[in-house]
């Protein structure tokens, strides 16, 4: 059995330090805001997976049957030797493509969730027991340095996680995986695409409340890490589809008038009553703003596959 290697590039104090700089500048900001990659604590990882089953969170479900349905064609298309996903979370969905490269010689799945890569990285290796899995703990958003592993490399980006990013950071975001593109390398990107508004809504709003649970912990995140004392039942959790930039943005609502201490800054924060915090967007896209944004960072889209009720959208996409 080939062994599980595990590389944290992100040292434990510069993840403490990049969260304390993060949340003292969303928390200082008007409007006020916190940063969407501290959502995935173990915590937020396993109350992802169960957004993903909900009745409402159409996403997974519909990328899934794209999956199923054009894994051969992305592998005919790409021959990938290592497969590259970033914001890999359970690798639940990517098992119909790894089943589907067949010349497949090693996987690595990045996260920041360390609890997400040790146990994905542990069923893949029980499934498939001569693949190489190496998995990094790494930020996507920052500079990315890869194993010397063989090529062709794809780099896989799904789950809609692009959407997570605001215009200028996707831009910034695309251009540094065209860099980590050599020629016969390929981008599969997954994007949800704008459709009718309660959908949308319902998808980020969910009658369960697992949605706002997972908001919320991103408040108990930075209760745990930097002693603040957020009490998550005085915030309410608001979902909003904004028509002019084609996004639902997610926010925490303070129910009263309060002030938050976060003794690790050494602040004291009042939320006004109503007073909102922004902590993430999910953006919804069109075929011809992904090619577009694309084109921009130097990739060239050569497949666009939708699911069967044009919910979802994958994409392969080369080097210009
Ligand atoms: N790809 C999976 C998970 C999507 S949820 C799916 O499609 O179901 C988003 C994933 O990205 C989570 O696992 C989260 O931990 C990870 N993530 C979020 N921001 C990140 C960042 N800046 N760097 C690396 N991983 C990140
Ligand atoms: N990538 C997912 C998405 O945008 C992340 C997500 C789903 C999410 N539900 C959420 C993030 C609720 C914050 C809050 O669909």
């Amino acid at each position: 059995m080939s062994p599980f290697l595990l590389t944290r590039t992100l040292p434990e104090d510069a993840t403490e330090a990049a969260l304390r700089a993060d949340v003292l500048r969303g928390l200082t900001d008007s409007p006020k805001a916190l940063p969407p990659k501290w959502f995935y604590d173990a915590r937020g990882s396993d109350l992802f997976e169960q957004i993903t089953e909900l009745p409402e969170y159409y996403p997974t479900r519909a990328e899934r049957e794209i999956l199923i349905a054009r894994s051969g064609e992305i592998a005919a298309a790409t021959g990938a030797r290592t497969l590259v996903e970033l914001g890999s979370g359970s690798s639940e969905k990517t098992r119909h493509l790894i089943e589907a490269l067949t010349d497949l010689h090693t996987y690595v799945p990045v996260d920041v969730s360390e609890s997400a890569l040790t146990q994905a990285g542990h069923a893949l290796i029980a499934e498939r027991p001569a693949l190489h899995v190496h998995a990094l703990i790494a930020d996507f958003t920052a500079r990315l340095a890869l194993p010397e592993t063989p090529g062709p490399r794809l780099v896989a980006f799904l789950g809609g996680t692009i959407g997570n990013l605001l215009p200028a950071e996707r831009a910034a975001f695309l251009s540094s995986v065209r860099a980590l593109l050599s020629p016969g390398d390929a981008l599969l990107l997954g994007t949800d695409l704008v459709k009718d508004e309660q959908v949308l809504v319902r998808a980020y709003d969910d009658a369960a409340g697992v949605t706002a649970a997972f908001n919320k912990n991103v408040l108990t995140v930075v209760n745990r890490e930097l002693g603040a004392d957020f009490d998550a039942g005085a915030f309410d959790h608001v979902a909003l589809w904004d028509a002019e930039n084609d996004w639902i943005e997610m926010r925490l609502r303070s129910r009263t008038a309060q002030t938050v201490k976060v003794p690790a800054l050494d602040l004291a924060v009042d939320f006004e009553d109503g007073e909102e915090l922004r902590t993430e967007i999910s953006a919804k896209f069109r075929e011809g703003g992904v090619r577009t944004e694309l084109a921009r960072s130097g990739l060239e889209l050569t497949h666009w596959w939708t699911d069967r009720e044009d919910r979802f959208a994958l994409s392969l996409s080369v080097a210009r």
